[in-house]
C-alpha cells in the first residue's frame, strides 16, 4: 500500500552522492560550503553538475573565479560539515570556527580540506544553467585521494538533519567503468 509522497519531499529519494564540501576563494579569501546538490555528468574528463544557490556566499566566489575544490569528507566530520552549511561565510572565516585545515591546491586558488579523505580541483566549464537553476558544471582537472582510506564512511543527507552512513560494499558484475 502506497501514499502520495508531497512532491516537497521528492529530492529525499533521489539526493544522490555523498554530502561534500565546496570551497571557494576571491579576493584571497577562502569559504567553505556544504554541497549535496550535484551529479556526475562524464567519466573522462570527470564532468560534475552542481547546484549553488545564489543566496550562496560562495556563489559569486564560484560565478566570478570560475574555480572551486570538492572535498568529500567522511563521517568522522559530519558535525562540521553541518556547520559549514548552516552559516555563511560573509561574516565568519569557517575554517578557523570549525577547526578545517585549508592546504594549498596545485591548480587552482580555492584551498583544499586536509581533513576531508578526498579533493577534487575544478573549474567551471560551463554556466549555460547558472542563471536558471543556480546549476554549474564542473571539470575535475586534478583528483586527490587518501591511499590509507579504505571504504570510506561517506555521509549522505536525506534531508531534515538525518544522514545515512555509507557501509557495507558488495561487488557485481557490471559493465559500468
Ligand atoms: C547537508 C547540506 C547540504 C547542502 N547542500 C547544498 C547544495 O547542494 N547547494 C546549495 O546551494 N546549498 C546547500 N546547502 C546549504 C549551504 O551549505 C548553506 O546555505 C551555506 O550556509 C552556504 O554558505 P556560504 O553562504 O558561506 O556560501 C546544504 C546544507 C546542508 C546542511
Amino acid at each position: 500500500m502506497k501514499r502520495k509522497l508531497s512532491l516537497s519531499k521528492v529530492y529525499r529519494l533521489l539526493e544522490p552522492g555523498p554530502v561534500v564540501l565546496l570551497t571557494t576563494a576571491r579576493r584571497g579569501r577562502a569559504n567553505v560550503m556544504a554541497m549535496s546538490w550535484h551529479t556526475m555528468l562524464e567519466f573522462e574528463p570527470p564532468l560534475v553538475g552542481c547546484v549553488v544557490s545564489n543566496r550562496n556566499y560562495s556563489f559569486d566566489a564560484l560565478r566570478l573565479t570560475r574555480e572551486c575544490a570538492i572535498n568529500v569528507p567522511t563521517v568522522e566530520l559530519a558535525a562540521k560539515v553541518v556547520k559549514c552549511g548552516n552559516t555563511s561565510g560573509r561574516r565568519r572565516d569557517k575554517f578557523t570556527a570549525y577547526g578545517l585545515t585549508p592546504v594549498p591546491a596545485s591548480l587552482i586558488e580555492a584551498p583544499l580540506i586536509a581533513q576531508c579523505y578526498a579533493n577534487l580541483e575544478c573549474r567551471v566549464v560551463d554556466s549555460r544553467m547558472v542563471r536558471k537553476y543556480n546549476f554549474f558544471v564542473l571539470e575535475v582537472c586534478r583528483a586527490w585521494i587518501d591511499a590509507a582510506v579504505r571504504s570510506a564512511r561517506t555521509i549522505h543527507h536525506r534531508g531534515r538533519g538525518e544522514f545515512m552512513v555509507a557501509g557495507r560494499t558488495i561487488r557485481l558484475p557490471s559493465r559500468m567503468k
